[in-house]
């Protein structure tokens, strides 16, 4: 499948492209199944209040038919939207008028080992810490740097994520994922107003732990909130929940809300 810019199919970008020089633009990561994106209403939400944060002027209607023609022709895949704030000469400063680029691409769905699901992960305590910075906290922009470094902390097949906390200590996410916990049948994901990436299926799941009678509750975690959990288990809009067996000296069973909220995951994500 071709990539397209700006809805035509095309395979280059000049080089003085702000996503380039500065990271200067917003990602979103979307599964394709059975011709349709996945949980497409909540990625939109991610990037539009990305657009809103970082001032960059999209057509969220244009994007979002763009995103629908291009997952029915995929089929099924990964599909990736880029929107970087265009072109402008060196230096931070960028022209007022700069109309964003629209890029998608297509990319096979990854195979993760079935009993990630099954049976459940290890995480790697990644030492990478996340910086404070409110004003992209939540976002996914195009700076991954942190999360580049912790990935590369580990390589084999023992770990199938890390865990990363702040620079203060705080558990806030995995390097791809967001974390929850469970506690007392309670449901527990960091705060992601000084960082983290807010996770489509994260906000699913805690818009619809209501209807399934969980509580629910988003705060500050550490690690000794993390030690004294019943059930941890770490989610995206691409795999759904995988529920974590131990990090460090830390274990967990695969428990029951976990389980339950795996096959709500599951009929969200049409997996
Ligand atoms: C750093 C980070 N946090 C959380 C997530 C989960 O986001 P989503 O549920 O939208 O896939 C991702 C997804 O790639 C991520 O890169």
């Amino acid at each position: 499948m071709l990539n397209w810019v700006d809805g035509v199919a095309q395979d280059s970008l000049a080089l003085n492209n702000r996503g380039l020089a500065y990271g200067d633009g917003l990602f979103e990561t979307i599964a394709v199944r059975a011709r349709q994106p996945q949980l497409l209403a909540r990625h939109l939400e991610r990037l539009q209040l990305g657009c809103k944060r970082l001032a960059l002027v999209a057509d969220m209607l244009l994007v979002k038919d763009e995103i629908q023609r291009y997952a029915a022709q995929m089929g099924e895949g990964v599909l990736k939207l880029i929107l970087t704030r265009g072109d402008s000469p060196r230096g931070y400063a960028a022209a007022p008028l700069a109309s964003p680029y629209r890029i998608l691409q297509a990319g096979p769905l990854p195979t993760y080992p079935l009993s990630h699901g099954a049976q459940g992960v290890q995480l790697f305590p990644c030492r990478t810490r996340l910086a404070e910075q409110p004003l992209l906290a939540g976002l996914k922009h195009l700076n991954r740097l942190e999360q580049v470094l912790a990935r590369n902390e580990w390589s084999g097949g023992e770990f199938a994520e890390g865990l990363m906390c702040d620079s203060a200590g705080r558990v806030i996410e995995g390097v791809y994922s967001n974390l929850f916990l469970v506690r007392d049948g309670r449901l527990r994901t960091a705060g992601l107003q000084r960082c983290g990436v807010a996770g489509t299926l994260r906000a699913e799941l805690l818009a619809q732990a209501p209807a399934l009678s969980i509580a629910s509750e988003v705060c500050d975690l550490s690690l000794a909130d993390l030690a004294a959990a019943d059930e941890v288990f770490v989610c995206n809009s691409v795999y759904g929940i995988w529920p974590v067996l131990a990090c460090a000296e830390m274990n967990w069973p695969a428990g029951p809300l976990t389980r339950k909220l795996q096959t709500l995951a599951s009929a969200l994500l049409d997996l």
